[in-house]
């Protein structure tokens, strides 16, 4: 709803092997072009699982038009090593532009601190990939006000240390736990007050040019049916898509987007 790029990306989560995800990608890949080659203001990208990537790759590089881009879910990072069944920024960066971060279901089931996610997000900015970090509070923090201070207290620690180029580089998904998968979306004014509050905490880190600079998506059951109402809020720049990332309607939501 500015001057910043809007972005739609699709978090496909653990769904979709490499066969099922090329196939989804060859069918989804074309239409999604059509819509971001005529409407420069928005990028769209896609999250499959890490062991898919290999096969939506090859998609994307036979359709080298498309302008579609393509995101891990996760990584580790360290350079290379012993850590067994994870991946490396460098890896990521061979086939993605893009890596999710901190996601809410990596820090509840799989004990993700906010200092770990600090450290994935410098490791990616070093590699040259782009973050979406997410943060979000659970539905007992938002049922008590906490809203704000478990916010405050995510960016403050999740997003430390940033040079002033990084500051301006990263993605942030403001994610709110009670509206993942619930069908029960936040609405467009409640997600972008606290997008808001986002903006303006992190303009007290990193200063204002940096708050202006960055893009911050709202994630939480995103539909063709809701995205329209977040996107003409001026604070929100686009949507981290989950469920109806997997479905043809993910493609309804980037042509409504833009
Ligand atoms: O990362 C996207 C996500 O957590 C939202 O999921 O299924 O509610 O769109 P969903």
């Amino acid at each position: 709803a500015t001057s910043r790029t809007a972005i739609i990306a699709g978090n496909w989560k653990m769904n979709m092997g490499p066969q099922q995800a090329s196939s989804f990608a060859r069918e989804i890949i074309p239409a999604l072009g059509r819509v971001i080659q005529h409407n420069p203001s928005i990028m769209s990208i896609l999250c499959p699982p890490s062991i898919s990537l290999a096969s939506v790759h090859e998609v994307l590089e036979a359709m080298p038009t498309s302008g579609v881009e393509l995101g891990a879910q996760n990584m580790y990072y360290e350079d290379k090593g012993a850590f067994t069944g994870e991946i490396a920024p460098g890896m990521v960066k061979e086939l993605c532009t893009t890596v999710i971060l901190g996601h809410s279901e990596r820090r509840m089931y799989f004990c993700e601190s906010d200092e770990l996610v600090n450290k994935k997000t410098l490791a990616a900015l070093a590699y040259g990939l782009r973050p979406i970090v997410c943060l979000g509070e659970n539905s007992e923090q938002y049922d008590s006000g906490e809203t704000q201070s478990v916010i405050k207290a995510q960016i403050q620690q999740s997003l430390a240390g940033l040079s002033d180029e990084q500051a301006s580089q990263i993605v942030i998904a403001y994610e709110p736990i009670w509206a993942i998968g619930t069908g029960k979306a936040a609405t467009a004014v409640g997600a972008g007050h606290v997008i808001h509050f986002i903006r303006h905490t992190y303009a007290s880190i990193y200063g204002e040019s940096a708050a202006q600079a960055i893009r911050i998506l709202y994630g939480g059951s995103v539909t063709s049916a809701n995205i329209g109402e977040f996107m003409v809020h001026p604070d929100i720049d686009g949507g981290l898509i989950g469920g109806a990332s997997i479905k043809d309607d993910f493609v309804e939501i980037v042509r409504i987007s833009a």
